[in-house]
């Protein structure tokens, strides 16, 4: 078919052949089609929806449309697993997560992406470790995986190209927010490392990419289900966001934290509970534990014995960082200049209690402190962000905090205390977070 023809099909409701989607993706990554065309294609997906086997194909297509990674040559003794998310604040899962499955026995090739809007990046938050290097030759990335067991690293240009080029017209069409697209936006890319198995992060709440539970829930029955169908096996749970998930958001402050929960610190903090959720759903997808009480054995002697924290150390060895990161981080992270609490305005001498955080726009004073981008090719500054972050029905007052502010000056520190603030609804009567696990697929 003619893309024209492909569109026209779309246009009008009617069914997309697989290899026709096929071929219209090739086109995309071979330039042979033009801006125009998918921005009308992508329209029409949005108008329109597609069946469960459409986005199949279209995930398949953008998988298949640049390198596929292999990993059977090298044979690896344990399966290839891997986690994506949705994104969030103070969501620092992924660098507790890939080493503490790698200690199991699991392989993690996780590609990782930057902050993107209100979200940190995982790659920002490697990139506080002078001397990591997120862009390893392939070879070397493989490599690593084999050595270490997990190397988090960037998306280099061969993976997914068709994904490159549809994003970036969505992002200027309207056409982004479309579960299908969505769906094999996040699956093409992820998809084309290889994996025997994958684990889905999808997050509800003020904090959350998708605009409602409904949306969010929509989306990771999507993910689980067009993963599979595509070959690999996929688990997508539904997690909340509606506050930031560790009591931390920014670049440095999160590889504190990640330091001292890989060394066992508050295995039941908010963010230990879903990481450990999605490490066992990892072993047993990935077979490595035989049952759910199988996996959490196996993940508390990791943590417990430090072999999670080695494979961490490992990790930022291997990647260039340096061999003694673990022991001397506090010399190798960059500290900001102004350090100091934010109170709430209205703490009097009774304690006021934590109802409801804005968690978008905590991201969003993260960014604006220099935490994260306003445009694509700034640079982020890795010392700033919070730490201290109380949690919904904890209480404050003039003595406790909401958090601890880091910033590159005073005025700098006060405009995020402003905004830090306004993003807290704090009253008399109790509160209660929302469930931390809602759902699995
Ligand atoms: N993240 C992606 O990679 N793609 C989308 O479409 C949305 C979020």
């Amino acid at each position: 078919l003619l893309p024209q023809e492909l569109i026209r099909l779309k246009r009008d409701n009617q069914p997309l052949p697989a290899e026709e989607i096929k071929a219209f993706v090739q086109g995309i990554a071979d330039d042979r089609i033009s801006d125009a065309q998918i921005g009308a294609f992508t329209m029409a997906v949005f108008l329109n929806g597609m069946s469960r086997e459409e986005v199949v194909a279209l995930t398949t297509a953008t998988r298949d449309s640049g390198h596929v990674m292999q990993w059977s040559d090298l044979n690896l003794p344990g399966p290839i697993v891997d986690k994506h998310s949705t994104g969030g604040v103070g969501d620092l899962v992924s660098l507790v997560l890939g080493p503490w499955v790698a200690a199991c026995g699991a392989f993690v090739p996780m590609i990782s992406g930057r902050g993107l809007g209100h979200t940190g990046g995982t790659l920002d938050k490697l990139e506080s470790i002078p001397g990591y290097d997120p862009y390893p030759a392939p070879e070397r990335f493989r490599e690593v995986v084999k050595s270490t067991g997990v190397a988090i690293i960037g998306q280099t240009g061969d993976l997914a190209p068709a994904d490159k080029r549809i994003y970036g017209v969505r992002d200027v069409t309207a056409t982004v927010e479309s579960i299908p697209l969505i769906t094999a936006s996040i699956l093409g890319k992820k998809l084309a490392s290889g994996l025997d198995a994958l684990v889905m992060d999808v997050k509800v709440g003020s904090g959350a990419f998708m605009p409602t539970p409904e949306k969010s829930r929509e989306l990771a029955k999507s993910i689980a289900n067009v993963a599979t169908q595509a070959g690999t096996p996929t688990t997508a749970l539904l997690t909340d966001m509606s506050q930031p998930l560790a009591p931390c958001a920014g670049n440095a402050v999160e590889i504190v934290e990640t330091l001292a929960l890989l060394r066992g610190d508050r295995p039941n903090s908010r963010v230990m509970q879903v990481t450990r959720e999605l490490a066992v759903e990892m072993l047993m997808a990935g077979k490595l534990a035989g049952s759910r009480e199988d996996a959490l054995t196996q993940l508390e002697k990791a943590l417990t014995s430090g072999a999670a924290a080695e494979v961490f150390a490992q990790m930022v060895r291997e990647l260039g960082g340096p061999s003694d990161f673990m022991e001397r981080s506090e010399h190798y992270l960059a500290k900001a200049d102004v350090i100091k609490p934010v109170y709430a305005e209205q703490a009097g001498n009774s304690p006021q209690t934590v109802q409801r955080i804005d968690t978008r726009a905590v991201g969003m004073s993260v960014v604006e402190l220099g935490g994260g981008r306003l445009r694509n090719d700034a640079s982020v500054d890795h010392s700033v962000g919070f730490t201290g972050i109380v949690e919904i029905g904890e209480s404050v007052d003039s003595q406790r905090p909401i958090a601890m502010v880091h910033a590159r000056s005073e005025a700098a520190a006060e405009r995020a205390a402003e905004q830090l603030r306004a993003a807290f609804t704090l009253g008399e009567g109790a509160a209660s977070a929302d469930t931390l696990l809602q759902d699995t697929f």
